[in-house]
């Protein structure tokens, strides 16, 4: 039986050159990556042996999946393989669902080089590829034994990048604490765009981060119900996602805000503690609701395409799904809500006064 824990690093990926030998490893990282991926190992003359996958989302393909499979086969590929996935979330998604089924499973280790792969793709085991448009269909539990995080592939990420990981680091925030989100509040208030922090401040973001996650990957390591409450904002948010083409974390950021929306209808969520939020997202140029962030993809909001998506969740029960309620910074909930719950909070957006606001 796989182990459900992770050994995290900081540091640089040389430093831990002995987790991965040579005649062991075999490495995967995206087109992009691949030059600086070598560059950063001392092992490119003692002949390394590297898959290199298309870039982003389109790695996460059954034909990608597949050619990863035939190289494996090729490089002789055997049970006590590691595969080291160097790359974003994409990349690991496909290199541990590879892994977790190459001859039943081999070790996988991680070495994540966004910012969202850092605090939450690489951490909690869970790989999955997509089928025609369908998102993270395929998919398993195969924990990486290590996971190297080496803080300076930030400085090559874009800002839309970033600030997307930013979301769901926020996010984590106002699952944990009243400290931990005052902590990024002091970030904000300094004014420094996220591409502007220093290192320092990305480790300690990126370790809070991770214990937070981890937290509830140890409570539910196989997702049953506690780990939902990782889904805050993404009930709305993929739905957001799929139609506005926002990146992940903007839309998870809206779908922050919806969430919010629906815990204040409910008495369950203080209206100052929802504008405390959105403040924190829209200082970090992260939308803060629906229509802020269609007006941000310059696409007219139509809520009954957004519920029509919501309403096809995959954690819909009947007339009810499991949603992550906010109750205030460092308690949201998980409780079924009804799809008149979220229709309440979609359908008045197609009010004109609404529609105003996005302009
Ligand atoms: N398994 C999980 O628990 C989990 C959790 C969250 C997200 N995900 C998955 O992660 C994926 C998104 O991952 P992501 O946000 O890390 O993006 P990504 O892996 O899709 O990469 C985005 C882009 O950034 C580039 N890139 C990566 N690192 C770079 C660097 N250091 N410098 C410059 N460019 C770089 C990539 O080549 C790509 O073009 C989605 O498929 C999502 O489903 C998985």
């Amino acid at each position: 039986m796989q182990a459900n824990t992770s050994a995290i690093h900081f540091g640089r990926l040389s430093e831990y050159w002995e987790l991965m030998p040579p005649e062991k490893s075999i490495f995967i990282t995206s087109t992009t990556l691949r030059q600086r991926a070598s560059e950063r190992l001392p092992i490119e003359s003692a002949g390394a042996r590297w898959i290199e996958v298309p870039d982003g989302e389109s790695c996460k393909r059954l034909q990608v999946l597949e050619s990863v499979y035939h190289a494996l086969l090729r490089f002789d590929a055997a049970p006590d393989t590691v595969l080291v996935a160097i790359g974003g979330g994409s990349v690991s998604d496909l290199a541990g669902f590879a892994a977790h089924t190459w001859m039943r499973g081999i070790e996988l280790i991680i070495v994540p080089t966004t910012l969202l792969s850092m605090i939450d793709a690489s951490v909690g085991g869970k790989n999955a590829i997509d089928i025609d448009c369908t998102k993270n269909v395929v998919g398993s539990f195969h924990f990486p034994t290590h996971i190297i995080c080496e803080v300076n592939w930030l400085s090559s990420l874009s800002e839309r990048e970033l600030v997307s990981g930013m979301a769901e680091a926020i996010k984590h925030a106002v699952l944990d604490s009243e400290e931990h989100f005052r902590f990024f509040e002091q970030i904000a208030d300094t004014h420094i765009p996220p591409a502007q922090l220093d290192d320092k401040t990305f480790e300690e973001l990126i370790r809070r981060s991770q214990e937070v996650k981890l937290r509830y990957i140890k409570a539910d390591p196989y997702d049953s119900r506690t780990r939902h409450a990782l889904n805050y904002g993404h009930t709305f948010g993929h739905a957001i996602e799929l139609l506005t083409g926002l990146q992940h974390g903007y839309a998870v950021a809206a779908g922050m805000g919806a969430a919010n929306a629906l815990a204040v209808f409910r008495h369950a969520l203080a209206p100052v503690t929802m504008a405390r939020i959105a403040s924190l997202l829209r200082s970090f140029g992260l939308p803060s609701d629906i229509p802020e962030a269609f007006a941000m993809a310059d696409r007219a909001l139509e809520p009954e395409a957004l519920l029509e998506l919501i309403r096809a969740d995959k954690k819909r029960r009947g007339k009810e799904l499991d949603f992550a309620v906010p109750y205030g910074i460092g308690d949201v909930r998980i409780e079924a809500v009804s799809l008149d719950e979220l229709a309440n909070v979609v359908s008045p957006l197609s009010h004109p006064d609404s529609m105003r606001r996005k302009q």
